[in-house]
């Protein structure tokens, strides 16, 4: 999608469709205005019974003399005393689904001059792209479709002059998070016979090429010689084989993490560049059933979205090189079917991780943490300045937090507090859990170093403590996005959560080195 700024009084804009802003009680925007005075009115004939400016409603008016766009849609703000930022961003979704709607290649909006207490320039329209991404996509792989849509390809943000350098800045960042939003939905909808292991390698591997990032993708045998234990017991009950997809974006100046640092005076180098990446992991499991502690039959197609954290942290990828922020990132996927085959895991059989601890597996429907802490173990090698894991990890964090907020666990402050920073500027919702000590126990084993599941109480925050225990090396911290990375009934399908949240942050990482 293109996006541009545009200097012009609303009135004499040519496009195809015009958004501007209406207050509930009819209060108008500067544009609304403008196009209700060169009108002789249209505007304010239609408050009241036809349109009330509540929040979210449009209306659209057609051929408004002395106006030179086709169409204008009126787009209700609601009261602007209760206009904060999440409602904003609803605003302009429902904007951007009506304009999106018109069938037209181009569009136009003046509602980035919306003031909304907390926001800026920059960041209002950062969410108009990001939410003419949103409303553009349309998954299509598997359905056979009569007419295709057209999409709406351009959008033109009517902005003042003095604002247009950080009108663009913001546009692009939203254009990019929402690139990255539409390929982590597109990967999360597909189904597990198609998005399998490799297909998300085969999908990083092309991202990574058209977008200039390396990906390395260990198959099998180098996984064992890796000696991933945990991750490879839980890919022997699939007949997919596993891949462990490893994906570096180098943007600092100094790639001295182009390499994993070698020799202790190469890595203090790297860090004091400013050089040790930010590696992001993202559980890569493409289907689900629960493996021998099979889960129950009904919803267990919704298993097919539990490599949605992969998804995101290669749709983050993409952003960040799309964006060429000067920071390194790294991205690791370990990805497999999670099967009951006659070699899958069985309850209480002991792994052993490659960290070298050792793991006893009381239920195989843990699987996400199996695979996961030998990727933070891997992650080990590139001295991280930090480490962020993503993962559709568990049951108990919806029922915790529902659909609303990702859970964060740390017990770094300084991190959870950049994460949660983040999560308003992107109004990514995330709210932080606990991680205390306290909770460990639960993971205690008879057979092993630690258990796989810490039993009923706690069940999200067992399943950081486990984590905790293979990310002691680096500061760390997990998202939990089970309740947030799809939405289920009439709207099911990915919705490309956290994108925002993991792009902001590394936004903010790169402002912040500046
Ligand atoms: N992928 C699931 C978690 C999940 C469940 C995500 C429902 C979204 C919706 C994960 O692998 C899992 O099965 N977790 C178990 C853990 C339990 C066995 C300790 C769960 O949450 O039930
Ligand atoms: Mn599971
Ligand atoms: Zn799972």
């Amino acid at each position: 999608m293109e996006f541009s700024t545009q200097n012009l009084a609303p009135e004499k804009l040519k496009t195809a469709v015009l958004a501007v802003g209406v207050y509930a009680g009819g209060e108008l925007t500067p544009s609304a205005q403008a196009i209700d005075a060169a009108s002789g009115g249209a505007v304010k004939a239609v408050l009241g019974a036809e349109f009330n400016g509540a929040r979210g409603n449009t209306l659209v008016l057609r051929n408004l003399s002395g106006v030179a766009a086709q169409r204008v849609l009126l787009v209700g703000l609601g009261k602007s005393a209760e206009l904060t930022a999440r409602h904003y961003a609803s605003v302009l979704a429902s904007a951007a689904g009506a304009l999106a709607r018109f069938g037209n290649r181009e569009a136009a909006s003046a509602l980035a001059e919306v003031e909304v207490t907390g926001t800026t320039l920059r960041q209002r329209a950062r969410q108009a792209a990001m939410a003419a991404c949103a409303a553009n996509y349309r998954y299509d792989a598997t359905i056979k479709r009569e007419e295709t849509a057209k999409a709406l390809d351009k959008l033109v943000l009517l902005v003042a002059r003095e604002d247009a350098a950080d009108a663009k800045r913001g546009l692009a960042e939203g254009g990019a998070i929402g690139n990255g939003m539409t390929m982590a939905r597109e990967l999360g909808n597909l189904p597990g016979n198609v998005c399998t292991p490799s297909y998300l390698a085969d999908t990083a591997r092309k991202a990574g090429a058209d977008r200039g990032f390396k990906v390395e993708v260990l198959e099998r045998k180098q996984i064992e010689a890796l000696k991933m234990g945990s991750f490879l017991s839980v890919s022997r009950g699939s007949d997919e084989p596993p891949r462990f997809i490893v994906m570096q974006y180098d943007g600092a100046k100094s790639t001295a993490s182009a390499k994993p640092a070698s020799g202790k005076r190469a890595k203090a180098a790297a860090a004091a560049a400013g050089a040790a990446p930010i590696v992001l992991i993202g559980k890569g499991v493409t289907f689900d059933s629960g493996g021998i502690s099979i889960k129950p039959g009904a919803g267990m197609d919704e298993m097919k979205y539990d490599m949605c954290g992969a998804a995101s942290v290669i749709g983050a990828m993409c952003a960040v090189a799309e964006l060429g922020l000067p920071i390194n990132v790294v991205a690791l996927v370990p990805a497999t079917e999670n099967m009951p085959n006659g070699r899958a895991n069985k309850p209480g059989d002991v792994v052993t991780s490659m960290s070298g601890q050792t793991i006893e597996i009381l239920n195989t429907d843990a699987e996400g943490r199996l695979i996961l802490c030998d990727a933070l173990t891997y992650a080990e090698r590139f001295e991280p300045a930090a480490v962020i894991d993503v993962a559709t990890l568990t049951g108990a964090c919806v029922v915790a937090l529902g659909h609303v907020n990702t859970g964060l666990f740390s017990a770094d402050d300084a991190l959870a507090d950049s994460l949660l920073a983040a999560s308003r500027d992107a109004i990514d919702p995330t709210w932080r859990m606990p991680l205390e000590d306290e909770y460990q126990p639960q993971l205690q084993s008879n057979f092993a170093d630690i258990a796989n599941i810490g039993g009923p109480p706690a069940g999200s925050v067992t399943a950081a403590c486990f984590l905790s225990r293979f990310a002691k090396k680096y500061r760390w911290a997990h998202l939990d996005i089970a309740g947030t990375a799809w939405k289920g009934g009439k709207e099911k399908g990915a919705s490309g959560r956290p994108v925002p949240l993991l792009v902001q942050y590394l936004l903010n990482e790169a402002d912040r080195k500046a």
